[in-house]
């Protein structure tokens, strides 16, 4: 089975309704949405830089680009799933969305949001969704002012090929945001690949000391902190996850 092949996780039918569900449907547990909350939290770090361009990695279904196209002039969503990027572009062409949840076994609810709802009709031009794998990014996608990859590292199959060359996609004191609950899984990503998570001569390997490793020669390390998410599966089951977000700014 080649490396990029486990990916079609995010491309089925029930992947797609919860994640629309996670992005543009309910709150659960009084845990607030969490690409809206991450979008915020990104917004709130470049308060004082420049918001001409930001690309989001692994924006999924697309919920967090369109909130920073509130202040960031073009907004470039990337993902590796070609029928997330679809969800995303269909509601920014039609102007709304539906889509089925499951409450239990065969039965599902239905739901549907637009983008006036959301807020976002106003802005939709500035948001560009595409299909593109994060560890073979092409060389035109450089001089961003913010690049934002949420619950990405640990679902990439190679985290270090994704790190290793994005300093030279973002501007200068422009920032790198990374969220993770650092779940690695080897059915994502293969143990050699983990950035932490292990052991190394005794000693613990965590995957923020991994992402120091190969961060810090190019960038600060200016901030970390908590955001929990709340991901619905059923009516009756849920998943509650403490993501950490990192704040790099390129030196
Ligand atoms: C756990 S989901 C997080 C999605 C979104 N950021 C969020 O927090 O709701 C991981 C996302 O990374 C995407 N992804 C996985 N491997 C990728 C790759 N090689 N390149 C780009 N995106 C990838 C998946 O398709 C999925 O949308």
């Amino acid at each position: 089975m080649s490396e990029i092949r486990k990916h079609n996780t995010y491309e089925t039918d029930s992947s797609i309704a919860l994640y629309c569900e996670f992005h543009y449907g309910d709150e659960y547990f009084n845990v607030a949405n969490f690409p809206k909350k991450y979008a915020e939290y990104a917004l709130q770090k470049m308060q004082y830089k420049n918001k001409i361009n930001a690309l989001e990695i692994g924006c999924a279904v697309g919920r967090a680009s369109f909130e920073l196209a509130h202040e960031f002039t073009q907004v470039t969503g990337m993902d590796f799933s070609a029928r997330f990027i679809q969800v995303a572009n269909q509601l920014k062409e039609n102007a709304t969305l539906r889509y089925a949840i499951p409450d239990e076994g065969d039965i599902v609810r239905y739901k549907e949001t637009s983008l006036k709802a959301l807020g976002f009709y106003s802005i939709k031009q500035r948001c560009h969704f595409i299909q593109q794998d994060a560890c073979d990014l092409k060389p035109i996608f450089q001089g961003y002012d913010l690049i934002l990859g949420a619950n990405l590292i640990d679902r990439l199959y190679q985290p270090r090929k994704f790190l290793d060359n994005i300093h030279h996609r973002i501007n200068d004191s422009g920032l790198l945001i990374l969220t993770s609950p650092y779940t690695w899984l080897e059915e994502f990503t293969e143990k050699r690949y983990w950035l932490g998570g292990y052991k190394q001569n005794g000693e613990n390997v965590t995957t923020l000391d991994g992402l120091k490793n190969i961060l810090l020669e190019h960038f600060e390390l200016i901030d970390v902190a908590d955001i929990p998410f709340v991901i619905r599966e059923t009516k009756r089951k849920f998943q509650h996850s403490i993501a950490e977000v990192s704040t790099w700014q390129k030196r």
